[in-house]
């Protein structure tokens, strides 16, 4: 049966981006045959604006019946006075809770034209392409007990690190399918050295390899991940961490490639009677209230956002890959977005400039 997505484009830039994104799957339905059957609802200030809710229940469960979910981005100046209830980030909340993603996939991808951008020396970037895997609904941030007490005469602020077995299996189960369909190389990242967690995060992950013998898998503490990640990050293909590690280290490694209009993101959660995992697919960046409106807003992010689910969701890596490379061509043809500019002598393009600029290089490809 057809493949079936629903589209949130949400707030800001959101709509902006995602208007790209939407010429795009329809290029793929009119030229490679690849339909999909497509919704579109509102999410975050928008919803709140027609709805008095940041997602209705009637999107939420759309968003749990359809193969793929695709995002923009929520919030608004505009939505800073609302209750904290109401605030269009509780939209994302909300479905990224209900429909239990616990894997966040954030990938560095270095493209060869953008390699001055990054902070590091170019040799050290071109060509990166890793992921890491972040485990996102457990761990520090969820564990219990946790507060500010007060013992004796002063405070105490308590976090706890807690993992049950099953939600470490789960990610590495996902990261080590991820895996698979990439270079069959992961390395999984803890502090098995001074953390009990760590401890049942590298036995565990150890165990789910005997599933997949043809994966290499290595083990590293995370503050030496967070150095090599910066010394040499090409040594890595995919790597798997928990939430807190994971939060930092994919931040780290965003910041290899360059802007934040060109980082792309999924999270994944069980696999559905179809076999797909639950999905949801999203830039890294939010609404950009500072160009919205203005046409600026680079779509680059989100386009490669929606190459994750043709790669991730649907089986469709080959055509994931053309999308890729004919963001490639684009970007080694010179044309940018205004975020992209480090030469003050070229002019940018719009983002429906971006947008004609890729399907462009579809047709050629
Ligand atoms: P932001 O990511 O929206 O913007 C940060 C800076 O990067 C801005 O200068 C913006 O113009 C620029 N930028 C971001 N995306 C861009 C793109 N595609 N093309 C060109 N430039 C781009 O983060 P900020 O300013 O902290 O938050 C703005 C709003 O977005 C807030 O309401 C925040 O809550 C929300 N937000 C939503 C997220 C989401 O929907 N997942 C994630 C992060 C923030
Ligand atoms: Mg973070």
């Amino acid at each position: 049966s057809t493949p079936s997505l629903l589209i949130l484009p949400g707030d800001g830039i959101g709509p902006e981006v995602m208007a790209e994104v939407v010429r795009i799957i329809d290029w793929f339905g009119e030229k490679r045959g690849l339909k999909f059957d497509v919704t579109t609802a509102l999410v975050g200030g928008a919803a709140y604006d027609k709805h008095g809710v940041p997602l209705s229940d009637e999107t939420m469960a759309k968003a749990q019946e359809v193969d793929a979910v695709l995002l923009g981005a929520v919030g608004g100046p505009k939505y800073d006075v609302l209750d904290f209830s109401v605030k269009p980030e509780r939209g994302l909340l909300r479905l990224r809770k209900e429909m239990d993603l616990f894997a966040n996939l954030r990938p560095a991808q270095c493209f060869d034209a953008l390699a001055d951008f990054s902070s590091l020396k170019k040799d050290v970037v071109a060509g990166l392409d890793i992921m890491i895997v972040r485990e996102l609904t457990s761990g520090i941030y969820f564990g219990e007990p946790r507060g500010i007490i007060t013992e004796g005469n002063e405070r105490v602020g308590i976090n706890t690190q807690r993992y049950t077995e099953s939600e470490i299996r789960r990610a590495a189960i996902a990261a080590f399918e991820l895996a698979m369909k990439r270079n069959k190389k992961l390395c999984s990242m803890e502090k098995a050295n001074v953390m009990e967690s760590g401890i049942l995060w590298r036995d565990v992950v150890t165990e789910v390899s005997a599933d997949y013998p043809e994966v290499e898998l290595s083990h590293m503490y995370a503050d030496n991940g967070a150095m090599q990640l910066v010394r040499a990050p090409k040594q890595f293909d995919v790597i798997v961490t928990d939430n807190l590690f994971g939060d930092v280290l994919s931040d780290c490694a965003a910041m290899l490639t360059g802007s934040l209009g060109m980082l792309p993101s999924a999270s994944l959660g069980a696999p559905m009677a179809n076999g797909r995992p639950k999905a949801m697919y999203e830039p890294v960046h939010g609404s950009a209230p500072d160009i919205a409106g203005q046409g600026k807003a680079n779509p680059i992010a989100c386009i490669l956002s929606f190459a994750m689910a043709l790669r991730y969701s649907f089986d469709e890596g080959a055509e994931a890959t053309r999308l890729e490379q004919s963001i490639e061509n684009v970007l080694a043809d010179g044309v940018r977005t205004a975020d992209l500019l480090a030469d003050e002598g070229v002019t940018p393009v719009s983002t429906s400039g971006m947008g004609d600029a890729i399907l462009a290089a579809l047709d050629a490809s």
